[in-house]
């Protein structure tokens, strides 16, 4: 699926001032390809993201996901289109810590009304395709840093989505399992033809995707 994005500008208010964090950003990416965003800190990498994934609006601009604007859906729509096409990895997991691993992966499915039963065999392939298979009864706090993305990885996947945003997956892990979470998310992007933008600070790792973009003064350019 088509992601579009025309235009994109954010403003945050403080007090009477707009602060423009993003400014006229374009770009397209076609099914199954990726792309790597690099930026400092502070230069609304996550900004971007969040507004990719329908989890924040642009000031001005449109995303368009396949023939879909997301400014015209309504709450329930989003929803959907979230649900059913845009998985979402975060810098710190956010697994749900009361949960099993394997019920971690199950719950989009869960969510979706899929039956337990169900739910929970999916999850457990995906378990093994991520070779945690011995890991699924351990809850979050039980798990390193590079299983817990994993884990998380494998639930943004589980609904097979056409998009897969990751927001610095692997800032906060040491450079040898940061390897791994890449090597992981280009398998199942070239397996399952997903589109797929990760947004790091290290220009090793993103050189490992298609094309790399930079963020810098709220625009968007291709990396020299
Ligand atoms: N909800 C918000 N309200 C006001 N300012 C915000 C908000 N979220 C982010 N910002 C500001 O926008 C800028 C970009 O933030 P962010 O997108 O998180 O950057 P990055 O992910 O590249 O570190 C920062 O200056 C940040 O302080
Ligand atoms: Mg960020």
């Amino acid at each position: 699926m088509h992601l579009k994005c025309q235009h994109i500008s954010k403003a945050y208010h403080d007090g009477g001032d707009s602060i423009y964090v993003l400014q006229d950003i374009n770009f397209e990416l076609a099914a199954g390809q990726s792309m790597a965003i690099v930026g400092s800190s502070g230069s609304g990498k996550s900004t971007l993201m969040h507004i990719l994934g329908g989890l924040a609006s642009p000031t001005s601009g449109s995303v368009n996901i396949g023939e879909k604007n997301l400014a015209d859906l309504n709450d329930d729509e989003l929803a959907r289109i979230r649900n059913q096409h845009i998985g979402f990895v975060y810098q710190f997991h956010h697994l749900l810590p009361e949960f099993t691993a394997l019920e971690n992966i199950a719950m989009p499915l869960l969510i979706r009304g899929v039956s337990r039963k169900d739910a929970m065999q999916e999850a457990q392939q995906w378990l093994d395709r991520i070779q945690l298979d011995n890991r699924g009864e351990h809850f979050p706090s039980q798990l390193s840093g590079g299983e817990r993305q994993r884990i998380a990885i494998a639930r943004a996947m589980i609904t097979k989505p056409d998009l897969l945003l990751a927001d610095e997956p692997t800032g906060n892990l040491d450079d040898a399992t940061g390897q791994i979470i890449y090597e992981l998310l280009l398998n199942l992007q070239r397996t399952h033809h997903t589109a797929l933008v990760i947004v790091t600070h290290d220009m090793n790792l993103a050189k490992k995707l298609e094309r790399q973009f930079v963020l810098h003064h709220g625009q968007l350019s291709l990396c020299p």
